[in-house]
């Protein structure tokens, strides 16, 4: 009796795999959780407070579709401030995180048959929500070789008549590889000879380490913007992930139709997130660099640690905060527990025996690797890294 569309599309292995480590925590193990994709950080007082006075002042009732005005020009005002770029409040929608900004821009665009270019490792999201649209994911293989990234030749070899987007994230969910302006500006050639939308999914924009210099892809040509589908929010940069506010900033055409779908469908976001994402995004930036300075000493140690491991090889990510290890010389072995063939046997022989979950990288279109975020404490990362060599001990 279930529709068609969902036999299609597999729940998250990312929750899955937290599924299972959640119920041997319920059941008293000491489980280190590597698969999640959130800070560990609390959301900063300046925005709790914005949210708690939001309440208090009663803004509690429906506002506009597309998210309240004075959200909108705060947003405006961060994408002049830290892009370069100009959007006036017809082009910015708002919704209830970005995954549902992600969503509604595919919804909006792509048609059944419409082929949608993927790069991967991808946000394991993307394929999901264009099958659910009935578009036609068109997978690009990458690896460390690449840096993870596309590169122009392979973008050219998949363009069809029938391509209506591409999908760039960028710095990106999983590797953490980031798209420096140069390599944008290859891409974007591309793009301006042909005729489809790049959705570019910039949730970890402030998250880049080592002097790396982060470039939205509007920002390259006006001509650009006009096919670019920006998609931010605040989840990862201000540890908001439960507040659920993302954006999309685009043609307007593109957020009329994206408004469309949101009102009959979800509606705005809650009217208490809008208010404290006002102040994420307006107040003082400082909360962001000190998380930063965390997730920078996390991700050496963490990045220090693992490739010291023999057998284990792992791309050094320039943005986000999680490393994308390839183990595949582990693969095709047996542990004591089970035989190890691919990188969910991997995963699961590391959450039996070590008690550690991380996702494997067949979840993100990658066989062959892990995923392991590097937002957790550095104590849980010490003992992570001890529980990690030993359970590789056990693997023959
Ligand atoms: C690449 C990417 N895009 C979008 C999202 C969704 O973020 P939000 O919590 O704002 O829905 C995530 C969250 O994991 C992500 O990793």
């Amino acid at each position: 009796m279930l529709a068609d569309r969902v036999n299609e599309i597999c729940a998250s292995p990312t929750m899955m795999v937290a599924a299972e480590a959640k119920k041997l925590k319920s059941e008293g193990v000491d489980v280190i959780d590597l698969s999640m994709g959130e800070p560990d950080f609390h959301t900063p007082h300046n925005i709790k407070d914005a949210g708690i006075n939001a309440i208090e002042e009663n803004r509690t009732r429906y506002t506009l579709n597309q998210g309240t005005n004075e959200l909108r020009i705060a947003i405006s005002a961060k994408l002049k401030r830290d892009n370069n770029l100009d959007y006036n409040l017809n082009e910015i929608i708002v919704s209830s995180g970005a995954k549902q900004s992600v969503y509604n821009s595919i919804l909006a665009t792509v048609n059944p048959g419409d082929e949608v270019i993927i790069p991967a490792p991808y946000w394991v999201s993307y394929p999901a929500m264009v099958s659910l649209a009935g578009g036609k994911t068109v997978v690009v293989d990458t690896d460390e070789k690449t840096c993870f990234k596309i590169n122009p030749e392979q973008l050219l070899s998949v363009i069809t008549s029938k391509t209506k987007m591409l999908i760039l994230c960028n710095p990106s969910n999983p590797t953490g590889s980031a798209y420096s302006k140069k390599e944008l500006e290859a891409i974007a050639e591309i793009v301006l000879k042909n005729n489809f939308y790049v959705l570019v999914d910039e949730i970890y924009e402030k998250l880049v380490y080592d002097d790396f210099e982060f470039t939205s892809f509007a920002s390259i040509d006006p001509e650009l913007k006009k096919k670019t589908i920006l998609v931010n929010g605040i989840s990862k940069s201000y540890a908001m992930t439960g507040w659920r506010i993302g954006y999309t900033a685009a043609p307007e055409n593109v957020v009329n139709a994206i408004n469309k779908i949101q009102s009959h469908t979800t509606s705005h976001a809650s009217s208490i997130s809008q208010h404290a994402a006002i102040e994420a995004v307006a107040g003082p930036q400082y909360v962001i660099s000190e998380m930063l300075e965390e997730f920078r000493n996390r991700r050496e140690y963490f990045y220090h640690e693992l490739t010291s491991i023999k057998g284990i090889t792992c791309y050094k990510p320039e943005g986000a905060f999680y490393l994308f290890p390839n183990i595949s010389n582990y693969l095709h072995t047996k542990s004591n527990i089970l035989k190890v063939e691919n990188s969910f046997d991997f995963a699961m022989h590391l959450l039996y025996e070590a008690h550690i979950a991380v996702v494997p990288g067949s979840a993100f279109g990658k066989e062959g690797y892990l995923r392991l975020s590097y937002a957790t404490s550095m104590e849980h990362l010490h003992e992570a890294i001890f529980r990690l060599k030993k359970a590789l001990n056990k693997i023959q």
